[in-house]
C-alpha cells in the first residue's frame, strides 16, 4: 500500500517535469531568436593617412547576426574622425544598423618635386609652376604657390620656395631661384652692347651691334649683324681665311669618293645677295615657309664667312645616293676640321631652322667635338643658352 503511494507520488512528479522542460525549451528557443547581434570589432581603430583598411579589417565578428554590408575601403583620404555605418541582419531576418568611428592621423608633409632653379631675361616670363608637382600619403591633390616677391621686368636673383600644405595642415617648403638676366635687346629687337649671362651661364658679350660668346661671332635670328659689316670697307667680303683653310684640309682629307664632290655651293654672301635670295624665296613660297629655311638679310651667317654650304644646298639633290654618302661623311667628320653642322636635325625650335645638312660652320675643332657630341649633335643655340627668334619684324 505504502509502495503503491510512492511510486503513484513519482509519476506525478516526472508528469510535470516534461511540460516544465518543454516550457524551459521553448522559452530558451525564443530567447535565442530575439538575441540581439553582437558586433566584435578590432581594438585598434587609429591610422593613418593614406591607409588601405577594409570593413572587414574592423568588423571581426558577427554573434547571434550577419553582416549584411558588402565590404569596402574606408575612405582614409583626409585626416580626422570617420563614423563608418554598417548593417546587420538579426536571426529574426530584420535589419539593424551598427556604428563605430576610426580615426585617421596624417603627420607627413607633402614631397614637392619641382626644378631648383631658372634663368630668364628681363621682360621674358617664365611659368614658374609648369614643372612643379606635390604629392601627399593621403592621396590628395595638392596645390603648389609660391613663396617670395620677384620682377620679371628687373634683373637679378629672387629666392623663391614653392609651397604645398596637405588637408591635416602639414607643410613643405622648397627653395628655388630665379635668375632674371639684362636683356641684350631693346624693345624693338635691337642689340644692346654689353656684357651679359646666357641661360646656360656663358657670357655674351655685344660689342658694336655684334654678338660673340667665348669669342665665337653668334648670328641667328635673334642676334643679327649690324649694317655695314662685312662690306668691304669694314671687314673682308670674302670667306675668312680660317673657314678656307678648315675646309681645304677637310677635302684632302677625305675618301676620294667624298673628295671628288665636296665643293663650296655657297659661301661668303653680302647683304644684298642674302636681301635678294630671302625676296626670292619669300615670293616662290611665302614668307612663312620661307622663314624655316632662308635667314632675314643681316641675320645669316654667310655674312660672317664663318658659314658654307657644302656641295648643295638643294633638300631634295642632298638625298640622293650620289650626295646622301657625303651629308653623311660631313656629318660624321667635319667636327675633326672645326665645322659644326649648324642646323641639326629635330633641333628647329633651337635653331630657328629646319634640317641643312648642307650648311657648316666654322668655329674650331674644340667646339665643334663639343657639339658634335659623338654623332648626336647639340646646337649652337642649346648649349650656348640663347634662343633664335625674330624680334621687331
Ligand atoms: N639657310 C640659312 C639659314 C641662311 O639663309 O643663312
Ligand atoms: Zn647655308
Amino acid at each position: 500500500m505504502n509502495k503503491r503511494k510512492k511510486h503513484r507520488k513519482k509519476k506525478k512528479y516526472f508528469g510535470a517535469f516534461i511540460p516544465i522542460l518543454s516550457l524551459l525549451i521553448l522559452v530558451f528557443c525564443v530567447l535565442h531568436l530575439f538575441q540581439s547581434p553582437t558586433v566584435i570589432l578590432a581594438e585598434d581603430k587609429s591610422f593613418s593617412v593614406g591607409e588601405s583598411i577594409m570593413l572587414s579589417d574592423l568588423v571581426l565578428e558577427v554573434k547571434d547576426g550577419v553582416l549584411l554590408t558588402e565590404d569596402f575601403k574606408l575612405d582614409s583620404s583626409k585626416a580626422g574622425s570617420r563614423t563608418i555605418v554598417f548593417s546587420v541582419k538579426t536571426r529574426l531576418g530584420q535589419t539593424r544598423s551598427e556604428s563605430f568611428t576610426v580615426e585617421f592621423t596624417d603627420e607627413i608633409a607633402p614631397v614637392i618635386t619641382a626644378p631648383e632653379s631658372f634663368r630668364t631675361m628681363v621682360g621674358e616670363e617664365l611659368d614658374l609652376l609648369k614643372d612643379a608637382s606635390a604629392t601627399d600619403d593621403s592621396g590628395e591633390i595638392l596645390g603648389i604657390t609660391v613663396k617670395g616677391d620677384y620682377d620679371f621686368q628687373k634683373a637679378g636673383e629672387y629666392r623663391l620656395s614653392y609651397i604645398a600644405k596637405d588637408s591635416s595642415g602639414n607643410l613643405t617648403e622648397k627653395a628655388f631661384t630665379l635668375t632674371v638676366i639684362a636683356s641684350p635687346f631693346d624693345k624693338n629687337g635691337k642689340l644692346i652692347d654689353g656684357e651679359y649671362i646666357t641661360q646656360t651661364g656663358f657670357k655674351l658679350k655685344i660689342s658694336d651691334s655684334i654678338a660673340y660668346i667665348d669669342g665665337h661671332l653668334i648670328v641667328n635670328k635673334s642676334y643679327s649683324l649690324p649694317k655695314g659689316f662685312n662690306d668691304g670697307n669694314n671687314g673682308v667680303r670674302a670667306l675668312r681665311p680660317e673657314t678656307v683653310n678648315a675646309f681645304s684640309a677637310m677635302k684632302a682629307a677625305a675618301p676620294l669618293e667624298i673628295r671628288k664632290k665636296l665643293s663650296i655651293s655657297s659661301g661668303f654672301r653680302t647683304l644684298s645677295h642674302q636681301t635678294i635670295l630671302f625676296n626670292n624665296y619669300v615670293q616662290r613660297d611665302g614668307l612663312e615657309d620661307a622663314l624655316t629655311y632662308s635667314a632675314r638679310p643681316g641675320h645669316s651667317e654667310h655674312h660672317t664667312g664663318l658659314a658654307i654650304d657644302i656641295t648643295t644646298a638643294d633638300r631634295n639633290i642632298c638625298k640622293t645616293p650620289e650626295i646622301a654618302p657625303v651629308m653623311e661623311w660631313l656629318s660624321q667628320n667635319a667636327y675633326k676640321f672645326g665645322f659644326i653642322l649648324r642646323y641639326p636635325e629635330g633641333k628647329t625650335d633651337e635653331t630657328g631652322y629646319m634640317f641643312e645638312p648642307w650648311h657648316y660652320r666654322y668655329v674650331g675643332t674644340e667646339l665643334a667635338k663639343t657639339l658634335y657630341n659623338n654623332g648626336d649633335w647639340i646646337s649652337m643655340e642649346a648649349y650656348f643658352g640663347i634662343d633664335s627668334i625674330y624680334r621687331g619684324y
